[in-house]
């Protein structure tokens, strides 16, 4: 497994990765009505890709297949956390947050957190992540519910 940093043409395979992770992974926790708010049919690829190259987040490949993204910010907010289905319980996302500790110890962060779906709350949990808060949030009029999750370091 390679964790590398964004490149530019990465910007449509990780909105697949996203796409997948969300309509499939994220599945099993989520309702239809509220995977389509959250990842809608419709996408525009540019919006996209300023989205994505304003975060720089690290890139996780198998094999030389892009299968995981996730990134941490200046102040510790990690935006994006997100793995292919198929490559999922294989340690791609350990990989990625062991990237994001390392970040985070370089730059001296006192503290890592994130906006936490249903489904990947275990998966903070295991890296000592608490719960601040549970949260409803609307997205495109539609209620989601996820948890503000932080991890002082
Ligand atoms: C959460 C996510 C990033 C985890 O990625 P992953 O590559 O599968 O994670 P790993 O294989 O490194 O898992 C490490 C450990 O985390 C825990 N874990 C991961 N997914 C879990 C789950 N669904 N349920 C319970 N524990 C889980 C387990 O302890 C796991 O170790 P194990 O497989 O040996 O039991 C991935 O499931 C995902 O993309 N989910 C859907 C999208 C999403 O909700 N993203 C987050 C938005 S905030």
């Amino acid at each position: 497994m390679l964790i590398r940093e964004f490149a530019l043409g990465d910007e449509p395979y990780l909105a697949e990765v996203y796409r997948q992770a969300i309509h499939q992974t994220a599945a099993a926790d989520y309702t239809p009505e509220q995977l389509a708010a959250w990842c809608p049919a419709q996408h525009d690829p540019d919006r996209w890709a300023e989205r994505i190259r304003g975060i720089k987040p690290f890139v996780a490949e198998l094999d030389g297949v892009i299968v995981g993204y996730a990134d941490v910010q200046s102040d510790g907010h990690i935006d994006h956390f997100f793995v292919a289905p198929e490559a999922g319980r294989r340690g791609v996302g350990s990989a990625l947050m062991q990237r994001i500790h390392d970040v985070a110890r370089v730059n001296r962060l006192s503290r890592l957190y994130s906006e936490v779906s249903l489904t990947a709350r275990p998966f903070f949990e295991k890296f000592h992540f608490t719960v601040n808060e549970a949260q409803v949030v609307i997205v495109r009029g539609i209620p989601l519910n996820n948890f503000r999750m932080s991890k002082s370091l």
